[in-house]
């Protein structure tokens, strides 16, 4: 038989053995393609040409030849998707162990925020005037001549108006406000007694800045009108706001003290929390903090707002939320405050 065996079928066998061969070696997809094109391929695969070839033979050797050739044919066609399935797998395997993930490892940690130490001193405030029955407002702070001083007894010409250097947007009209006291006027406008109503936010002043001067600060501002308030009422006010937001214990005092919009004025001190009174540097040895303004609403400015004096009288309170976090903490510089330097704010969680 060996001997009846053709060129073409040794040639056919030969090349079967080294596609065989080939095969073997081949680990990927791109080199798998390149092998079929090479021995499968329609254009110039080397066993299509035989395929292709056959009509040039005898009768008896083409039908031998050609059964051969097929036979190769689905051999190789076989072996090639075997080997691509291998090649696919390992291909999987591999992927899947290059993103392998350890579920035991411990989780990457979200940075936490916190809230502002002045908008911690804030809410503590709100607690406390909400709870004393005041109810929190909102105002401009953007705010007209008018508001920020006219209406608050104020007038153009007033020699108080140097109490406060203000930044100016339409000089003489428009302003940035030096003061929360400018809602006293707008609450009050936009209702009729009795007013329990408290305003917390941000006022301007144009101010050398140093430790404890600050262009940008806030307020909270406090207001009551009713029938038959005194001033024993904003004396109790007082000292209930500061024994909230300062622990108690603490007393308050009211001094004398000169502010246009109400008459009589008066600033309130409390004990110093660091000495409790005995004198020390905090209190620049006085015993006593300064805490703010306060005052009975000045008959002129209920009248601007169509309040009858004779019914109606109240107090208004007004201090700085920066003092208030200073004294709470211990801070010795008002521009840390605002400054937003995390190093600082860290302290605050
Ligand atoms: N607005 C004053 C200031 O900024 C503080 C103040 C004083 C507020 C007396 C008041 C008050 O409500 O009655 O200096």
């Amino acid at each position: 038989m060996a001997n009846s065996e053709t060129d073409e079928e040794r040639q056919l066998t030969a090349m079967r053995n080294r596609a065989r061969a080939e095969l073997e070696n081949l680990d990927t997809a791109e080199s798998l393609e390149d092998w079929r094109t090479r021995y499968l391929g329609r254009e110039r695969g080397e066993l299509t040409a035989v395929l292709k070839g056959l009509g040039k033979l005898p009768g008896e050797q083409r039908k031998i030849v050609g059964q051969a050739a097929n036979a190769v044919k689905m051999e190789l066609e076989a072996l090639l998707e075997a080997r691509r399935q291998a090649v696919q797998a390992r291909e999987r395997a591999a992927a899947l162990e290059r993103e392998r993930v350890d579920v035991t490892l411990p989780g990457v940690a979200t940075p936490q925020g916190h809230v502002h130490p002045l908008s911690q001193v804030m809410r503590d405030i709100a607690r406390t005037m909400k709870a004393m029955g005041f109810q929190l407002y909102d105002g401009p702070e953007v705010e007209t001549d008018y508001y920020n001083f006219e209406s608050l007894n104020l007038p153009p010409d007033h020699p108080a108006r140097d109490m406060q250097d203000t930044f100016w947007i339409a000089p003489g009209q428009i302003l940035l406000r030096t003061q929360t006291s400018p809602n006293q006027v707008r609450i009050m406008e936009s209702m009729r007694p009795p007013v329990r109503a408290f305003v917390m936010g941000k006022v301007y002043r144009n101010e050398a800045i140093d430790a404890s001067h600050e262009a940008v600060f806030h307020q909270i501002e406090g207001l009551a009108i009713d029938e038959g308030l005194t001033m024993a009422d904003l004396r109790g006010a007082i000292a209930a706001f500061v024994e909230a937001m300062f622990g108690p214990g603490l007393r308050t005092r009211l001094r004398p003290d000169y502010f246009p919009f109400t008459e009589p004025s008066a600033e309130f001190d409390v004990d110093c929390m660091t000495c409790k009174g005995k004198g020390c540097r905090v209190c620049k040895y006085s015993g006593w903090l300064e805490m703010g303004g306060s005052g009975m609403v000045d008959p002129r400015v209920l009248r601007g707002v169509g309040y009858d004096p004779s019914v109606y009288r109240g107090f208004a309170f007004g201090l700085g939320i920066e003092r208030i976090a200073m004294l709470r903490w211990d801070i010795d510089d008002i521009r840390l405050l605002m400054g937003n330097d995390l190093r600082f704010l860290r302290q605050f969680t």
